[in-house]
């Protein structure tokens, strides 16, 4: 364990959860043993260490410490009906007696192709891959052939998954900010083959699109003959016909990934025939594009079942809940003295210890970084599962009462960051 974390060890907030969590303590120097860090997966990792959960019913989990949380994370925005759904549990359990994976397309997959074919207005055809950031990489590969150009333009807080050029940058990598059409305009040129943006910056601050950004994109990158991919892995879960439908953009191609797949791992391009041919065996320049796991049996069943009950009443009821909690979160920051404000799109939330709604990537400063962790930490000790950097989204499976649960936790743990970090406050928020 590393004694040089954000909070520092001897603080009283750090000193409740080490007693709290022994368990998760003991595992995680195991855990470490044989794996880096202990974990598998940068974004589970917060100081001191993460506690060890070991079940999850609806719209809590359970650690092995015996506590439960509230979850406001479901697995980054995937769970969006929360831990084990009973119609998707029985699914998958009817899924598993006939065999889960096949080299050879079989029902299941065909019944999620049609039915995202038939949602999702930007959907003629769709390939699957196992992740979202495998449906970057084959989407960049397809624009790549289709346009015969390198450049790929990108926006800085963008995320599209775990892609070598797009997390560590590349040569033929272009990144403006977000929301800046003017920037855009230069950027869009005539070498460039595609530009991957998402409706909303998702990882990067849940920072809305401002009014007419997207349609500019949109427009530029067909004066200038680009592919427009919308990556629509997080925003999926916003709209019934996607963010692409609401808005009535026309992406070339679009990403998903998380809720598609039920709970379990998945990805897709989705988008025009003409450019998903590429991935077509007889197509005379088609790309090898394979996947041991893709489109398979487990993940295409539950992801029928997820997106069905994903109606849009479903969808319109979570993103009004979502708007009062954003505004409840934001009055008991105003109870407890914390500068905070909740920027939301649709049933996706983050909480920003500043004191101005975020327009471009909202990086968090120091002073900031160190608020989060202490209201991160203090929201586990009160029973709320929330991501470190402050992002949270709800489930269907959440109550009032559950969301009551994550109203007090919050302002108790604004509380307690007012202690910790007390520079924050006098700052006026951190930003
Ligand atoms: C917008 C966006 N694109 C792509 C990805 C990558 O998806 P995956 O984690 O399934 O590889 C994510 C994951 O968080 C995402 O939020």
């Amino acid at each position: 364990m590393k004694d040089d974390h954000l909070l520092g060890n001897t603080n009283e907030l750090v000193s409740d959860y080490l007693r709290r969590t022994e368990r998760s303590r003991a595992l995680h120097d195991r855990f470490s043993r044989v794996m880096p860090g202990g974990q598998t997966r940068t974004i589970v990792h917060f100081d001191p260490y993460p506690v060890v959960l070991v079940g999850g019913e609806g719209p809590v989990v359970r650690d092995v410490d015996g506590h439960e949380y509230v979850d406001v994370l479901n697995n980054y925005t995937s769970l969006v009906h929360g831990h084990r759904h009973p119609e998707i549990a029985e699914a998958v359990c009817r899924a598993l007696v006939s065999g889960t994976a096949f080299p050879a397309p079989h029902l299941s997959q065909l019944e999620l192709a049609e039915m995202l074919c038939a949602r999702y207005p930007a959907a003629e055809q769709v390939r699957f891959t196992n992740s979202g950031s495998e449906a970057t990489l084959l989407a960049l590969r397809i624009a790549r052939l289709a346009t015969g150009r390198p450049v790929v333009v990108a926006f800085e807080g963008g995320y599209h998954g775990s892609v070598p050029e797009l997390a560590d940058g590349g040569t033929d990598l272009v990144r403006v900010r977000y929301n800046d059409v003017e920037a855009v305009e230069s950027a869009l040129g005539p070498s460039v083959a595609a530009v991957i943006v998402e409706p909303f910056l998702g990882s990067g601050g849940v920072v809305p699109a401002a009014p007419g950004f997207l349609e500019a994109l949109r427009a530029r990158a067909a004066a200038v003959g680009a592919l427009f991919i919308l990556d629509e892995v997080q925003a999926l879960r916003n709209s019934f016909d996607g963010m692409h439908g609401s808005l009535a953009l026309s992406p070339d191609l679009v990403l998903v990934g998380k809720i598609v797949g039920g709970g379990f791992p998945v990805g897709g391009v989705l988008g025009r025939a003409e450019l998903l041919a590429y991935t077509d065996s007889r197509h005379p320049h088609a790309l090898s594009h394979s996947g041991t796991f893709n489109g398979n049996v487990v993940t295409t069943t539950a992801g029928v079942v997820s997106l069905r009950m994903l109606d849009a009443g479903a969808i319109k009821r979570l993103n009004e809940r979502a708007g009062v909690l954003a505004e409840d979160i934001e009055s008991a920051a105003a109870r407890a003295g914390v500068p905070a404000v909740v920027s939301r799109v649709g049933s996706i939330l983050q909480v920003h210890l500043a004191g101005e709604y975020p327009t471009a990537a909202a990086n968090a400063g120091p002073v900031e970084g160190r608020a989060l962790a202490a209201v991160h930490l203090a929201l586990l000790l009160e029973g709320v599962y929330a991501s470190p950097r402050g992002m949270l989204n709800l489930s269907t499976a959440m109550t009032d009462e559950h969301l009551g649960r994550v109203t007090s936790g919050y302002e108790r743990a604004f509380a307690r960051m007012r202690d910790v970090v007390p520079e924050s406050v006098a700052a006026g928020g951190i930003r």
